[in-house]
């Protein structure tokens, strides 16, 4: 089709060729019919048949006339059933986003707990989509895509599509779900496979202290550093950073500031500078680059 009816996913051209040859057929049995009922308006005038005859029909017109329809009603049917299982069937290597709708809004949390106020998805990829809804009936609407299914709550529904254009397009919601339904918007962003993977591992920004607070409980941080001020056999996190601490290194007492750069060398290289009253005998934890971070970023938080 033009431009104007550009696919930008399978699921597109699948329904786009079912709309089309049903207007086709539509147009051409509309155009017939006015033809013949225009001709017989002037062949069947009145004025040229003033009496009315009986007319035998002939057997092989009527059979014509009866087959031929019947054929171009099958063929409608046929197109519209084939296509339509083909997008009520996804394929079994499609991967799934689990799309919430409720007042107004849409959540998507793909499959490691990433979740998303706009559905992001890699190009060429079949998505299935799980819908549900947490308060009243919604309705998850991609045009661009020709889908629709309703979000009904305590209940799963789905929709999938094979996006095969990068871009972005928009979701709308089409159920009528109370006063802001019609700001219930949001997008799918279609975007090339390797960009996709990078965003969909890339950690969220914000919640790099909340990585950090995962990563002292996983390494074993607090089995001697508790949050609370209590003290342990180390310091506690609590108030920590920014705090001038004593600490002793070869043996000579000197103030430090606990600031980014004390934390990072301290978990890097325990025992230097130990803090004074407590015991050298934190191990070397291995951390990256990044872990290190987030537990600096994390630390600022036990406050
Ligand atoms: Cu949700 Cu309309």
């Amino acid at each position: 089709m033009t431009a104007m009816f550009a696919g930008s996913a399978i699921s597109t051209g699948k329904v786009d060729e079912s709309f089309f040859y049903i207007v086709a057929i539509s147009v051409v049995l509309l155009v017939s019919v006015t033809i013949v009922m225009v001709f017989f308006l002037f062949r069947y005038n009145r004025k040229k048949h003033p009496e009315p005859e009986a007319v035998r029909e002939p057997l092989w017109l009527e059979i014509v006339w009866t087959v031929i329809p019947t054929i171009l009603a099958l063929s409608m049917f046929y197109f519209g059933w084939v296509n339509f299982e083909f997008i009520r069937t996804p394929p079994k290597n499609a991967m799934t986003v689990n799309v919430i709708g409720r007042e107004w809004s849409w959540s998507f949390t793909y499959d490691n707990g990433k979740q998303s106020d706009v559905l992001r998805v890699p190009l060429n990829k079949p998505v299935k989509l799980i819908l549900t809804s947490a308060d009243v009936i919604h309705s998850l609407y991609i045009p661009a895509f020709r889908i629709k299914e309703d979000c009904v709550p305590g209940m799963k529904t789905y929709l999938w599509f094979n996006a095969d254009e990068v871009g972005t397009y928009d979701i709308f919601c089409t159920e009528y779900c109370g006063v802001s339904h019609s700001h219930m918007l949001s997008k799918v962003i279609v975007m090339p496979a390797a960009e996709y993977y990078k965003w969909y591992s890339a950690e969220e920004v914000g919640g790099l202290a909340a990585e950090g607070k995962k990563l002292v409980q996983e390494k074993g941080c607090l089995g001697c550093h508790s949050t609370d001020g209590e003290r342990k056999v180390g310091p506690t996190f609590k108030g920590l950073r920014d705090s001038i601490e004593t600490v002793l290194t070869d043996g000579k007492e000197r103030k430090v500031k606990v600031d980014d750069e004390y934390i990072k060398h301290y978990i890097e290289h325990p025992n230097v500078d130990v803090v004074k009253g407590y015991p050298p005998i934190m191990p070397v934890i291995p951390v990256t680059e990044g872990e290190l971070k987030a537990i600096v970023e994390y630390l600022k938080t036990v406050k």
